[in-house]
């Protein structure tokens, strides 16, 4: 059943094209309107939203992270994203403007289901999104989105991110089409951008064989480190928990602007920093000040494993190894630059003799508190 993979991790990693593929269609209409009817939210409703709250956990959870970048910047909702396990426990502000997003694979999390309830019984909206049909999260939720990943065996969430992400844009740009925001126009763009993005995923897999080279390597290290800005931000946290969980390396994802506050004192003669840099396109701000980060770290005698798009060239002489993606907008540049960190992580923890689909001391679905 693992179809000629030696894991489910790697089958399910291999599968990720077709997950973003069918979790795309009959959503989008050949003239690039997006179709959420399934969502049982009238538009009316999606209006009145004033505020957006995502709710999830683990892997999920940085899916959330990287929905409030492009929720506010479509829509201009404020939204924010909270770890579900610590949401109750705050008295977290809720009306019946708010939309609040549960995000969970399985739709079992316990965390994530606490925290939908919570914001139910305070009136507010819940949309899952979710993989599992007719799980517990959908069932209690007002209305649901469902990934079409297919069925995720791996404990390691792999698919089910890259569908969640796809979820999260079609949640932030349906929002943003009902509402008319001021970028009608670029919302139309990233829809097309969006419905051709499974073949960058492709393109992506197709070139990983250095990145499983540059992992074996690296088999002995105790600690890598993974930094990245905006959308690479949580992109950077995802890798560094698929290191912990798979590899049981010590992993930690920064935001680069944090380097300075503390984390670089951790840069010592030969530890890996993966640097996840985003499109120099558009944000050439950010492209230059992750660039200036890549030159600060290797001064300091960091290995840097460099992620850039095709084409930028600014980031060649400071990169020990280089991991070209497509290039990608800026918002969606996270459905790319996270496969090689998969593949990263799952080539580390088969190098270390780590049995890849069933971490310790890890289940698949977290049905306690
Ligand atoms: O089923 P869920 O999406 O609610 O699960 C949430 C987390 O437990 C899950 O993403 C976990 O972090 C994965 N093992 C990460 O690979």
């Amino acid at each position: 059943e693992k179809g000629g993979y030696a894991s489910f991790m790697l089958k399910e990693i291999a599968e990720q094209p077709k997950a973003v593929t069918d979790t795309l269609l009959g959503r989008i209409d050949p003239e690039g309107t997006l179709h959420l009817d399934e969502v049982r939210i009238t538009r009316g409703e999606l209006r009145e939203v004033d505020k957006v709250v995502i709710v999830a956990c683990g892997t999920a959870y940085h899916a959330g992270m990287i929905a409030k970048y492009a929720i506010e910047h479509w829509t201009r909702i404020p939204c924010e994203t909270e770890l579900a396990s610590e949401f109750r426990y705050r008295d977290p502000i809720l009306d019946p403007h708010t939309l609040v997003v549960a995000i969970s694979q399985s739709g079992e999390t316990m965390d994530t289901l606490m925290a939908l309830r919570h914001a139910r019984e305070q009136g507010a909206k819940v949309l899952a999104i979710c993989n599992t049909n007719g799980s517990t999260i959908p069932r209690e939720s007002d209305a649901v989105l469902y990934t079409h990943a297919g069925p995720e065996v791996a404990v390691a969430s792999t698919k089910a991110f890259l569908t969640q992400l796809v979820a999260c844009y079609l949640v932030a740009l349906y929002l943003g089409q009902v509402r008319g925001t001021k970028w009608g126009d670029e919302i139309r763009t990233v829809i097309r951008q969006l419905s051709e993005i499974s073949g960058s995923v492709e393109r992506v897999l197709e070139t990983m064989e250095p990145v499983r080279e540059l992992a074996r390597s690296l088999a002995s290290h105790d600690t890598v480190l993974f930094l990245g800005r905006h959308v690479g931000f949580p992109v950077a946290l995802e890798g560094a928990l698929k290191l912990k969980e798979l590899a049981y390396m010590h992993a930690e994802g920064f935001a680069a602007g944090e380097l300075k506050h503390g984390p670089i004192a951790l840069i010592e003669d030969g530890v890996p920093v993966v640097v996840v840099v985003p499109s120099p396109a558009g944000r050439s701000v950010l492209h230059g000040k992750i660039v200036s980060n890549i030159q600060e770290i290797r001064a300091r005698g960091a290995r840097t494993v460099v992620i850039a798009e095709e084409g930028d060239e600014e980031v060649v002489p400071y990169a020990d190894h280089l991991i070209r993606i497509p290039a990608t907008p800026t918002l969606l540049q996270p459905l790319v630059a996270t496969v090689p960190l998969q593949v990263f992580a799952c080539e580390l923890a088969t190098a270390r003799g780590n049995e890849v689909d069933q971490p310790r001391n890890l289940a698949k679905s977290v049905t306690v508190e």
